[in-house]
């Protein structure tokens, strides 16, 4: 009887009918008749990337495959083995399919070349393969960010270059994120609103379950790590201790919520609204930028979340204007509801205190 509901629900909720992703991406493409299909394919790579990854995390501590892989990256970070194993199912499923010139991952110093031996494509794409890394080991939502462009000179047809990677965030055209969470999501958007494919894992396909999400303009959640209180810049501060003092007119104080994964504390507010914040700090003076990495993960969930109608700043500039001068460069991140992130930049840009 349940089973029977949960099976009529899916199918009628939606649309009146099952959608897999590989099935909305082609009806998206057929609206361009210019479109190759190459663009679908890529996107069937990554899903099956996504399939692998969410299969190893479900059965991660059956196969030994939590805990420290021993060495750092490049970010100084230690590396977990679910980090590599996620890298390397990344760059294994998307190298031969003759759709990318270059690829760059947040757990690569360099970028990451198409092999000889396979075809080379005109677009590139650079991930974080595992975001959340903190979380792997304690059973909590972990996630992968991918972020597609077009290569820079689309005529060119040999490998790739650095300068194809270092691409503005607004020449995007398509982010999406993963979430390994209670159910495993493909949350993605190639410019023309955003879309949400919840695994089936008896069907083994991402079904379409969230179409086209819009953020709430205003939301009740701040999600911070504030225990970087005392490294916080004077205006970043005023809005902390603003957002926690009680004003019922303004709906204070806010909730908290915190999970140390950006790809679940954004998902969250994607669908509840409120505000995720990842300002520069000083407590390690060689990341005056903060933590997050603009190009793996700034860039893409900016592009989301402005395309669900929400806003995306380093507090003083748009996310996606930035000019990126280094494949590993990090960022301020001011991103959520609309009217939520315009009170963060009113107090970082000392315009209320
Ligand atoms: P990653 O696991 O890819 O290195 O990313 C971790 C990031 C992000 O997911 C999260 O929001 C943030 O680091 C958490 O950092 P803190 O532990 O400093 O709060
Ligand atoms: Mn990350
Ligand atoms: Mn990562």
């Amino acid at each position: 009887m349940l089973d029977l509901l949960i099976e009529e629900t899916l199918e009628t909720q939606v649309t009146g009918k099952i959608l897999t992703i590989q099935r909305h991406i082609m009806e998206m493409e057929r609206q361009y008749p210019q479109a190759s299909g190459d663009f679908s394919g890529l996107l069937y790579d990554i899903c099956m990337a996504a399939k692998q990854i969410s299969y190893h995390v479900n059965k991660a501590g059956l196969m030994n495959l939590l805990g420290k892989e021993g060495t750092e990256n490049v970010h100084g970070e230690q590396v977990k083995k679910l980090d590599i194993f996620a890298h390397e199912t990344f760059v294994k499923a998307l190298d031969h399919g003759g759709h990318l010139c270059v690829m760059g991952s947040e757990e690569e110093r360099d970028i990451i070349p198409i092999p000889e031996e396979y075809p080379i494509g005109k677009y590139v794409c650079l991930f974080d393969p595992l975001d959340g890394s903190s979380n792997i080991d304690v059973n909590v939502s972990i996630g992968t960010i991918f972020s597609i462009h077009k290569r820079v000179d689309p005529s060119e047809t040999g490998a790739g270059t650095l300068e194809d990677c270092l691409q503005p965030g607004w020449k995007q055209v398509c982010a999406g994120y993963v979430i390994y969470g209670s159910s495993t999501m493909i949350v993605y958007t190639a410019g023309n609103g955003v879309h949400g494919f919840t695994l089936d894992p008896s069907y083994g396909e991402f079904i379409l379950s969230h179409e086209n999400i819009q953020i709430p303009k205003r939301g009740s959640i701040y999600s911070v790590n504030e225990s970087n209180f005392d490294y916080w810049d004077e205006g970043f501060k005023n809005y902390i201790r603003w957002v926690k003092k009680i004003d019922e007119k303004t709906n204070r104080p806010r909730n908290c919520r915190y999970i140390g994964s950006m790809v679940a504390d954004i998902h969250r507010n994607l669908l509840y609204g409120g505000v995720f914040c990842y300002p520069a700090d000083l407590k390690d003076p060689s990341k005056p930028s903060g933590k997050l990495r603009l190009l793996y993960e700034a860039a893409p969930m900016a592009f989301i979340v402005e395309q669900a109608g929400g806003k995306a700043t380093t507090g003083t500039q748009r996310i996606l204007d930035i000019e990126p001068d280094g494949l590993h460069q990090r960022v301020p991140v001011i991103i959520g509801s609309e009217e939520d992130v315009t009170v963060v930049e009113e107090f970082m840009q000392g315009l209320r205190v």
